[in-house]
């Protein structure tokens, strides 16, 4: 009989970890970003779709992802290539059918995969029904939904406001005789988030997601949902972008305190379904912000992405232990979200590499990524060494801010070219004559056919460190800790959990580097290095080639 108690008990405790764990999935896993147009097309037309997901799970499960973050598939004009919704509660035919989705989510389930939708919540298309509404007249009762304000004398916008993506942010309706405000291009009118009616209706999107088995929201734009009521103009610097605009602050335009508000609003809501979580696009200038992101209570965004670590231009040693530390001790122990390539941003290949030591450089940023207390988000064709592919003629351009300013600005098709499936001349991507964007030339030797069976891949070495992070406990659980603090060239940690302890050794520099530890009478033996290190490594000198990189455990 008591035998019988103890083993209920013991069943019970692990059923509520297991929950508890269900719970914070999020905790360590790797998101992996998918660009839909670009990932796989199935129905020839040269665009991705969702039934070409579903095709690639497998591949998926294979990389050893925890979920994937789909950008934008709703009805759109796709003048921001989706970033524009006109129907938030649907799937653009050009992407399939909610069927389609629904089989998505349900055969990543069936791979332990989740998915994670994007959801536009600063802005919708100008062709979504709740702007027409809003457009029609003064008086509707969508008369509010936006950002709506008359204008100066002689035709001139209420204020010196500029739109993230060039010139002015505020658009004449003719129509309504007002003006309306635009962060983005002109076809994305603003949503007024201090109206409730909007709040609600956007909550119950995400009501409507999650109730189809979404694991949570990656929030576009976020930081731009509030304005300054009193529409103060902006402070105005010296020089000019490159896109001919004046150099502007951003004081009345972007991080507004109320964004937090609403942030715990949506917590609430995803709170309302179990182990659903928020990711936030927080272009942020410091740690300070960032940790803010979190929630004072912790009830704002679980994973504010970090998008200082990675994607500023300062990747010195000191730069990158300084961020990292910041990270570890200063999100008041919360997960940080490392991310270093998106559909926004010059793919790291480019513009971390070199030139000479991109394969290197490459692996480096992988064990950078993949070896500290992180969730890691990745970006399709990074594990790869996917490089950009940007246009070179003015008409091949398709995202607009290219247009505006090329070749000063060529703008973000360059790092949304298709996936590299195999080395046939598109790439696998699609059957059709003609794809979305060219297919990069470096697709006959990065390509997932050849990287699957070369085991000195990238690929593979994105697959090695991704099953280590799982499975050993150190780097799964462990705390940070910096060793060799001050070596301008080579930046060490140590990760340790229990009785495990794994040293992590990054050569930042183009010149081969040896580093001494005071290991004590402790031995490293080897679980990964980028450069074929031996199984076990000395342990009181270790050499690191040119961008070398090394993970062993202390024993
Ligand atoms: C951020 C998205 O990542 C980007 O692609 C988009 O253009 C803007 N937000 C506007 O929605
Ligand atoms: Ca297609």
């Amino acid at each position: 009989m008591r035998a019988f108690r103890y083993l209920a008990v013991a069943v019970l405790a692990l059923a509520a970890a297991a929950k508890a764990d269900e719970a914070g999935w999020w905790k360590n896993a790797v998101i992996y970003e998918i660009y839909p147009r670009s990932f796989a097309d199935t129905n020839g037309d040269g665009m991705g779709d969702l039934n070409g997901i579903t095709a690639h799970l497998d591949y998926l499960r294979g990389l050893g992802v925890d979920a994937i973050w789909i950008a934008p598939f709703f009805p759109s004009p796709q003048v921001d290539f989706g970033y524009d919704v006109s129907d938030y509660v649907a799937v653009d035919p050009q992407y399939g059918t909610m069927a389609d989705f629904d089989r998505l989510v349900a055969e990543a389930g069936k791979r332990h995969i989740r998915v994670i939708s994007d959801l536009v919540v600063n802005h919708t298309s100008d062709r979504h029904q709740w702007f027409l509404e809003s457009r029609a007249s003064r008086k509707n009762p969508k008369a509010d939904w936006y950002v709506w304000r008359d204008g100066g004398w002689f035709g001139r916008p209420p204020n010196n406001w500029l739109s993230i993506f060039g010139h002015g942010a505020w658009q004449y309706d003719g129509v309504r005789r007002q003006f309306y405000y635009h962060a983005f291009y002109k076809q994305q009118p603003d949503l007024n988030w201090r109206n409730p009616e909007v709040r609600k209706a956007m909550y119950d999107v995400m009501r409507f997601w999650m109730k189809r088995g979404v694991a949570g929201f990656r929030l576009d734009a976020v930081t731009s949902l509030f304005e300054d009521p009193k529409l103060r103009d902006e402070a105005v610097g010296w020089g000019r972008a490159p896109n001919g605009d004046p150099i502007f602050s951003r004081q009345y335009t972007d991080n507004l305190p109320e964004v937090h508000d609403v942030l715990r609003e949506m917590r609430k809501v995803t709170d309302e379904f179990p182990g659903r979580i928020l990711i936030g696009e927080t272009y942020l200038p410091n740690i300070e912000e960032l940790a803010r992101m979190y929630g004072r209570a912790n009830d704002e965004t679980q994973l504010p992405m970090d998008l200082q670590f990675l994607m500023t231009a300062d990747v010195s040693v000191a730069g990158l232990r300084r961020r990292l530390g910041e990270a570890e001790t200063r999100l008041n122990g919360n997960m940080p979200l490392l991310v270093s390539d998106n559909h926004d941003n010059q793919r790291s290949w480019d513009r971390l590499g070199d030139g000479k030591h991109n394969e290197e450089i490459a692996r480096l940023l992988a064990t950078l990524l993949l070896t500290p207390r992180a969730t890691v988000l990745l970006y399709y064709g990074q594990e790869l060494g996917m490089a950009n592919n940007d246009p070179t003629r003015v008409e091949d351009v398709r995202d607009p801010i290219g247009r505006m300013a090329f070749p000063a600005v060529k703008g973000r098709d360059g790092e949304r070219t298709p996936m590299p499936w195999d080395g046939t001349p598109n790439a696998g991507f699609s059957t059709g004559a003609k794809t979305w964007l060219p297919v990069g030339p470096d697709h006959a030797w990065h390509n997932v056919a050849a990287e699957s069976r070369d085991p000195k891949s990238l690929l593979n070495y994105y697959k090695t460190l991704i099953r280590l992070r799982r499975e050993n406990p150190a780097l799964r659980d462990g705390g940070l800790k910096f060793v060799d603090e001050t070596n301008p060239t080579v930046l060490s940690f140590l990760r340790q959990s229990g009785a495990a302890t794994v040293l992590v050794a990054l050569n930042l520099s183009g010149q081969p580097q040896t580093v001494r530890y005071d290991l004590g009478a402790a031995k490293l033996q080897t679980l990964a290095s980028t450069y074929g290190a031996a199984a076990v490594a000395s342990p009181t000198a270790l050499a690191l080639p040119a961008f070398g990189a090394y993970v062993g455990a202390v024993r």
